[in-house]
């Protein structure tokens, strides 16, 4: 019986720590206007991989656009030592103090993938979810767009809850494991609020909530109850329809129903599969980027890890960098250069066509598409 006793005694401490936090969730925290400060510091962390290669690219376009901007001291780059693998192990963190120490100088971050080590020996977590939740960003934003297919796709993903926050936190006996997830109301309201405003300020009219609510009737039960509550009380304008994860899994691949999608809201782990679903559609991982907004605080990343197969394969010469800059555009837009956004988009997809990137080298080169690139940046 002493199990019991110890697991009964994990789960009390887990609750009263999650009570706690969904505390300090409901005190109302002001966003950070970008319009009111004298100087916008972006941090730059390369992490692992093919990660200081993407962050190089970013680093010049940045540099392009906004050179201006930094002449006059309203925008400076900064660089983030200690995200890399070897650090974080050295330090045995999975953030360690000095980079949170570095980053608190700053607005935003623009990250290369981080490598987390397989369970087993090493225990470190992710520094992606740890990140997450040091800077409470709830919101996990990811747009797909094919427009050769009429898809503008926008997905909310739940960023602080669900199956993630407790996800190292889990227990196991000789005989079974346990794992626990959490869905608190003022973490649904706000990503729902979230992908409704969204759908709102962007002309979309249709809003789809993901959930498995038939099977996870707790967690994903309220989810999807508390959505359809904000939907009806605060944007009664929207379309907003429900679906089970496994057929939204398989409608994203319906070319009769694709289309019709706009934007979804789905807690954290079904957002992070379904999101990989939809980069693959717009042409693989290596051309989409993400948000993780909070508050305070956003942190701007690829969709991907941190790919060493593509280094084991000396594939390095290759690498797409759209997602890094598309996520970069992301950044510009949420720190108020949207113009600089714009002609960074146009100028990804113009590149891309002169220089068709894929990873593979059978296709163009990084340095290729970045030349051009960043020629029609500077023009
Ligand atoms: C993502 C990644 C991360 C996640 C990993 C690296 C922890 O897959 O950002 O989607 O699962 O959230
Ligand atoms: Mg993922």
């Amino acid at each position: 019986m002493e199990f019991l006793e110890r697991a009964a005694a994990h789960f009390r401490e887990l609750l009263l720590e999650q009570q706690q936090r969904i505390h300090r969730i409901q005190q109302e925290q002001k966003a950070l206007d970008f319009a009111e400060l004298p100087c916008i510091q972006i941090a730059l962390a390369p992490g692992d991989g093919i990660g200081p290669i993407l962050i190089a690219c970013a680093q010049a376009v940045l540099k392009t656009l906004l050179r201006a901007e930094m002449e006059r001291g309203k925008l400076t780059l900064l660089d983030i030592h200690g995200l890399d693998l070897e650090s974080r192990l050295a330090q045995n963190s999975p953030v360690p103090d000095s980079v949170l120490e570095q980053l608190q100088h700053s607005h935003v971050l623009l990250k290369g993938p981080t490598t987390t080590p397989q369970g087993g020996k090493i225990n470190l977590e992710s520094a992606n979810i740890t990140l997450r939740r040091h800077f409470d960003l709830y919101a996990n934003v990811r747009p797909v767009c094919i427009p050769q297919k009429g898809i503008d796709w926008c997905f909310f993903r739940e960023n602080t809850e669900g199956a993630y926050i407790l996800g190292s936190r889990g227990l196991r006996f000789p005989e079974f494991a346990i794992d626990f997830a959490l869905t608190s109301r003022p973490g649904v309201e706000r990503i729902a609020r979230a992908a409704m405003q969204y759908a709102r300020n962007a002309g979309k009219t249709r809003v789809s909530i993901v959930t498995k609510a038939n099977i996870i009737k707790a967690g994903d039960g309220r989810f999807l109850e508390i959505c359809r509550e904000i939907a009806v009380r605060e944007f009664p304008e929207l379309k907003v329809d429900d679906w089970y994860i496994d057929i939204m899994a398989a409608n994203l691949l319906n070319e009769e129903l694709q289309a019709g999608f706009e934007v979804f809201v789905l807690p954290n782990l079904y957002g992070d599969i379904l999101s990989d679903e939809a980069a693959q559609i717009q042409g693989g991982l290596g051309t989409a980027g993400s948000a993780n907004i909070g508050k305070r605080y956003a942190i701007f990343e690829p969709v991907h890890g941190s790919a060493p197969r593509l280094i084991a394969e000396g594939r390095t010469d290759f690498i797409d960098p759209r997602s890094i800059l598309r996520s970069c555009s992301m950044l510009l837009r949420h720190i108020g250069y949207a113009e600089e956004a714009i002609r960074l988009d146009a100028a990804i997809c113009e590149a891309a066509v002169l220089h068709p990137i894929t990873g593979f080298a059978d296709a163009a080169k990084t340095a290729d598409f970045m030349d051009e690139l960043l020629l029609r940046l500077s023009a």
